[in-house]
């Protein structure tokens, strides 16, 4: 009797199983992906739907064993899959199988203003995750860059909603072709790191729709991105991982987002909140989901025991819970429950010359006096490689976007395989210690002894390259802190300035993820901004400094002169970084070059700024019409010729302004780019399509947006501060 009993069961799970695992494989191919979808929810417990709502580990939820449902497993991105992590503490699990390719950061990979490379990047890291076997890779980040001072914009696409949005599009297809589930983070309004966990964003609703939103909304519309990442920080007086503005009303309904909402870890604080708006998976730092106490367990997080009791005592409706198994469900079938995903690839020569790609297209160089860069390889040539950024490897720190690459090329290994005659000296210069989350730890050697030695090799040298900057340790662009001041750290601007005077040949590069000050400007002859450049760092940067490679990169953000010139900095304290409960965006829709224009300000480099080994010429900038209706496309062409002696990149780019609006408007905004290669000698004409609708602003009398006609001036050039071409046209 017994015996029959337990085959009867066996017979009845292995039915189930039978059944869910032909639904699961049919799914893909008979595109009723919904339908499948009920036909589970109908044999799952409540339980069991709870399960799959909440963390289970560090980086992964529950499956439902009894269904062949499997776990869902996560990796922090964006610029690469991070290493593995313990189960239960934010330990590195000391897997040995778990390198990778450590692609340069977003800030580089926006630089390079080209968003086919960014889906080449997107489909390399998929590739990457998935052979890790990872269902969801926690990126790309969108945040808008409001101020240097943050500490994540390094994993952020800059401060221009169109150019993130146009970038963050392929990024995501190219992850998800794998099978793989980007995470557009960090939604919304984490634009700072200092009190990210508690300060409460306000700022008008043309500011969050025109500057915030949109490359979410595009990740989300566009891409199609599968799942997004509710931020820690509070927006109009609710945590925005459970804010039922944000996720209810513009995600899940003006969107029609079909994925899943992932808290960041430990930011959903409420059950009600996040059962009720809109988050559907809870990860979380400590085991109890409060924060960092380990003693509790995952059935101790907010949408696990808690929710599950609560829609047991109907206080809240299992329509509530329905929901979210079945966008999680969803994102299985798109994921790990897809039988036909590629099985990826990792650390392969596509990766890499995917990453060097992205790395020489994406550096800046700002400055080329004397036609400083390139440096030309010879005998008797002494170069003296000064600064800790030459031999540091960078793809650690930073905090939850650190890697463990499989190699990294530090610029001072790159430069001594690039420099084959010339004889390369090389010293610290100063000395940071190692980066570590959430605290400062001190070198240990002695300062003045770096420095000192800096000064002889530079006297002996016939040019100096100080590679320095920022370093990804705690308060120089890391997770949790943002960055205490604008200058370089570390005494960096008074060893520039103690070279110079013996050694006026000096060329500076900054490694950072930020704009920062640079007092020593004109004393330097060269200076590029290198980003973070993950494996292939040293090899990218030496072929540009020796001009293997032309450079191309444009600049995401500005660079303000002085801290008080950026817009979230003029308004003072209530405006950045707020007084710990409140923050105002008092700058408003004026972010960035928006404000530098509008308020003319200069910029010390202007958004979309980078000068070229070669020079280009912009010429024959039209519009194909005068007039357009509402439904229309302006077409702009230009000529652009390669008027120098070798083979460069430019980026045209169109700018358009509404002059007397009805309403506050920057003066102008980015609305086309197109990248040009072209030989020397050689000329193009480039065709940059901007449809009338993008060029309409959100209305607040109608809640949406809302075209005016009139005229509209269209800039065309190659830098947000250098336009070429201005000329007017007409919507009617
Ligand atoms: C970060 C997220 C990250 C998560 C998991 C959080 O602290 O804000 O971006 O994905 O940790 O590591």
């Amino acid at each position: 009797m017994k015996r029959e009993f337990y085959s009867g069961i066996r017979y009845l799970c292995t039915s189930v199983f039978f059944v869910v695992c032909t639904i699961i494989g049919n799914a893909q191919k008979s595109n009723d992906m919904e339908s499948k979808i009920d036909s589970i929810l109908s044999q799952m417990t409540l339980k069991e739907k709870v399960d799959l709502c909440h963390a289970q580990s560090k980086f992964s939820t529950k499956g439902v064993e009894r269904l062949g449902i499997p776990e869902v497993w996560m990796a922090d991105g964006p610029h690469g899959v991070r290493a593995e992590i313990s189960w239960d503490s934010w330990n590195y699990a000391g897997w040995t199988n778990d390198s990778i390719t450590a692609f340069p950061v977003l800030t580089c990979l926006a630089s390079t203003f080209r968003p086919e490379l960014a889906g080449q990047y997107g489909f390399s890291l998929g590739e990457e995750a998935r052979y890790r076997k990872k269902d969801v890779l926690l990126g790309p980040g969108v945040n808008i860059y409001r101020t240097p001072l943050n500490g994540r914009n390094f994993e952020y696409m800059g401060e221009d909603p169109y150019l993130a949005s146009v970038m963050a599009v392929p990024y995501i297809k190219g992850v998800q072709k794998n099978g793989v589930a980007a995470c557009v983070k960090h939604y919304a309004l984490n634009n700072q790191e200092k009190w990210r966990s508690l300060i409460n964003v306000e700022l008008s609703d043309r500011a969050l729709h025109e500057i915030y939103l949109p490359a979410f909304k595009a990740s989300v519309q566009e891409a199609g991105v599968w799942s997004i990442m509710g931020a820690y920080n509070k927006v109009r007086g609710q945590y925005a991982t459970h804010n039922e503005f944000l996720n209810n009303d513009i995600l899940k309904t003006k969107w029609n987002f079909d994925g899943v909402v992932i808290s960041d870890w430990s930011a959903a604080h409420s059950t009600t909140e996040s059962a009720l708006y809109g988050l559907d998976m809870e990860m979380g730092t400590g085991t109890d989901g409060l924060g960092s106490n380990v003693k509790n367990h995952y059935d101790y997080y907010y949408l696990a025991n808690p929710f599950l009791e609560k829609l047991k005592n109907n206080e809240i409706p299992e329509s509530i819970v329905d929901d979210k198994a079945r966008r999680i469900l969803r994102l299985m079938f798109r994921t790990n429950m897809n039988p036909n995903r590629p099985l990826g690839r990792v650390n392969n020569q596509e990766h890499s010359d995917v990453a060097y790609k992205v790395a020489t297209e994406g550096m800046v160089l700002l400055k080329n006096q004397d036609e400083f860069f390139p440096i030309q390889d010879s005998k008797g040539l002494t170069i003296a490689v000064i600064g800790e950024n030459a031999t540091r490897a960078m793809s650690a720190g930073g905090g939850s976007s650190e890697l463990k690459p499989k190699f990294e090329i530090s610029p001072l290994e790159g430069l001594k395989k690039r420099y084959k005659n010339a004889t390369i000296l090389h010293t610290m210069g100063y000395e940071t210690g190692p980066s570590e989350y959430n605290r400062i730890v001190p070198g240990k050697l002695n300062a003045d002894s770096l420095r000192t030695k800096a000064i002889e090799i530079s006297k002996q040298a016939d040019v100096v390259l100080f590679i320095g900057g920022l370093n990804k340790s705690n308060s120089q662009d890391c997770e949790g802190n943002d960055r205490k001041a604008f200058g370089l750290p570390f005494n960096q601007d008074n060893i520039i300035n103690e070279i110079h005077e013996v050694n006026q040949n000096l060329g500076v590069i900054i490694v950072s993820g930020n704009a920062v000050d640079m007092p020593w400007l004109s004393k330097v002859k060269g200076l590029i901004e290198s980003w973070y450049l993950g494996s292939v760092t040293g090899i990218a940067m030496a072929d540009v400094i020796s001009g293997k490679v032309n450079p191309s990169g444009k600049l995401p953000f500005s660079f303000p002169k002085r801290l008080e010139d950026n817009s979230a900095h003029y308004f003072g304290e209530s405006s950045y970084p707020g007084d710990g409960v409140n923050q105002y965006y008092k700058d408003d829709i004026l972010v960035g070059y928006r404000w530098h224009d509008t308020k003319k300000i200069k910029p010390l480099f202007a958004f979309g700024y980078g000068k070229s080994y070669t020079t280009f010429e912009l010429s024959n900038i039209a519009a194909n019409k005068k007039k357009y209706d509402k439904d229309g496309t302006i077409e702009v062409t230009c000529d652009v010729s390669n008027t120098g002696e070798v083979d460069g990149a430019e980026v045209v780019q169109v700018y358009v302004g509404k002059p007397n609006s009805k309403v506050d408007r920057a003066k102008k905004e980015l609305k086309g780019f197109a990248k040009v290669a072209l030989k020397q000698g050689e000329k193009k004409t480039v065709t940059i399509a901007i449809d009338i609708s993008k060029l309409k602003y959100y209305d607040t009398g109608i809640s949406d947006w809302n075209l005016e006609l009139g005229n509209y001036d269209i800039y065309v050039g190659n830098a947000s501060d250098n336009i070429i071409k201005k000329s007017t046209i007409k919507i009617e």
